[in-house]
């Protein structure tokens, strides 16, 4: 099995580019079925989870093709309504499909969502939603069987602002007779960009990135053209990179309001960081100072899926950092590696306390998720001597070219096959 192996100790310095998001192109590809004509995706990020999903389309009866990050998917020939288990599992965002063939098709049998293992991630607020548009799901040996002959606009409150569920809500309620109410819906940017395709595609919907979403019903949508943003968690994480180097960089793209819910903690480690348009130039200080209290929250909180990677920071800066993970149950799969590493972290419950150290040394870690893998990867850039990172399919599922990314800013790191 290969391996991204790291020498580390270089300080990191040059440009590097920022892929689109995967957290906007997952719900904006299960999007596209609502599409009677082709839809062309630019900054289509090529990791695994974007392939899983292509998988799916492909099994569905769209025709998918790559022109370099474009992708185009044509779903006039859509034919089946279901996903099997094996194609299901991939991913947790397979979960948005539901939303999508329900509003396409009437109906819809499906197995539950696969994903990374932080905690338990129930679907509870996706199926209470979607009944409440008039779906009816019922559960029999594993299989979600969903049927909905007519779904209708409603005004649905979310008890928590749940990224998956909103996306959800916003691409069945486009299909839906009259007007549904998102109260407590999420604002991630990811969502904005969700509504931005709709919209271009002709649907009506207001209010994303507030806590309220109107979304008016208009049945089927024309195709179009779409760039996605620019991830802003491998923003964080290339940030991460450079900082623990004590080197300096220019990201770009990168959109200012999507990475201020981290910044601030970059420019207490001692990090600068400036904006030219959409470049973001970052000079890190010899050694980074300690970081206040980290509390992760729905945007614009701080952002769960960055925190790996700060806690990377946090291992070796000078100073205690606290991080308190209020999103996910079991997001400190980091931690165990990056002890062995020689951090010094208790983790415990919610909370994780962090003494930093001058350095840590390189040995044999594996990825246990997709963020926690990527900062293993951030932690091996400050390690003396090799570290191996195993597991790589993890970083894969988000991470288009983290290896050749550092290797251009410098870092020793190759893969390994
Ligand atoms: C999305 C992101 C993920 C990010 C997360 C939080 C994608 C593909 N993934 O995941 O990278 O870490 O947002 O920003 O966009 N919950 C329930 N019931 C539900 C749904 C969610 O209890 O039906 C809970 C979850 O267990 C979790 C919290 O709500 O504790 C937030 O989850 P949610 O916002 O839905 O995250 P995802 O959409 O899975």
């Amino acid at each position: 099995m290969s391996y991204i192996s790291i020498h580390g100790g270089r300080v990191l310095e040059g440009k590097v580019n920022v892929q689109g998001a995967k957290n906007s192109i997952l719900p904006i590809l299960a999007a596209c079925l609502l599409c009677h004509q082709p839809c062309t995706i630019h900054r289509c990020p090529k990791i695994s989870d974007v392939s899983a999903c292509v998988r799916i389309l492909r099994h569905l009866g769209c025709v998918v093709t790559w022109n370099e990050h474009s992708l185009t998917v044509d779903p006039r020939g859509l034919c089946c309504t279901q996903i099997p288990d094996e194609l299901m599992s991939e991913m947790r965002s397979s979960i948005v499909f539901l939303g999508a063939l329900l509003a396409r098709c009437g109906e819809t049998a499906l197995s539950f969502p696969g994903g990374c293992e932080l905690g338990p991630r129930p679907i509870d607020l996706h199926l209470s939603a979607l009944t409440q548009l008039g779906a009816v799901v019922n559960e029999e040996g594993g299989v979600l069987q969903c049927r909905a002959d007519k779904l209708s606009g409603c005004e649905i409150v979310l008890p928590i602002p749940s990224v998956g569920a909103t996306e959800n809500i916003m691409i069945a309620a486009t299909a839906a007779k009259g007007t549904t109410v998102i109260r407590n819906a999420a604002r991630e940017p990811e969502i904005v960009d969700l509504a931005c395709f709709l919209n271009r595609c002709g649907a009506k919907i207001n209010g994303c990135g507030e806590g309220t979403v109107q979304i008016e019903g208009t049945g089927p949508l024309f195709g179009c053209e779409h760039t996605v943003i620019p991830d802003r968690i491998v923003a964080a994480t290339y940030m991460a990179a450079i900082a623990v180097s004590g080197g300096k960089g220019e990201l770009s793209p990168v959109i200012p309001q999507h990475v201020s819910p981290v910044l601030p903690f970059f420019r207490q480690s001692g990090c600068t960081a400036d904006f030219k348009g959409n470049r973001l130039l970052i000079k890190a200080p010899k050694r980074l100072r300690s970081m206040q209290h980290i509390v992760t929250g729905y945007f614009p909180g701080f952002p769960t899926d960055a925190q790996p990677a700060l806690m990377a920071m946090a291992a070796v800066s000078d100073g205690t950092g606290i991080f308190i993970e209020n999103i996910f149950e079991n997001r400190y799969n980091h931690v165990h590696d990056l002890t062995r590493m020689g951090a010094k972290i208790k983790a415990e419950g919610r909370m994780a306390v962090v003494e930093g150290v001058p350095t840590l040394s390189g040995c044999r870690v594996k990825a246990c998720d997709l963020r926690g893998g990527a900062a293993l990867v951030v932690a091996g850039l400050a390690a003396a001597g090799e570290t191996q990172v195993h597991n790589v399919g993890y970083i894969q599922r988000g991470h288009q070219d983290i290896v050749a990314d550092l290797a251009k800013l410098g870092a020793d790191i190759k893969t390994i096959r």
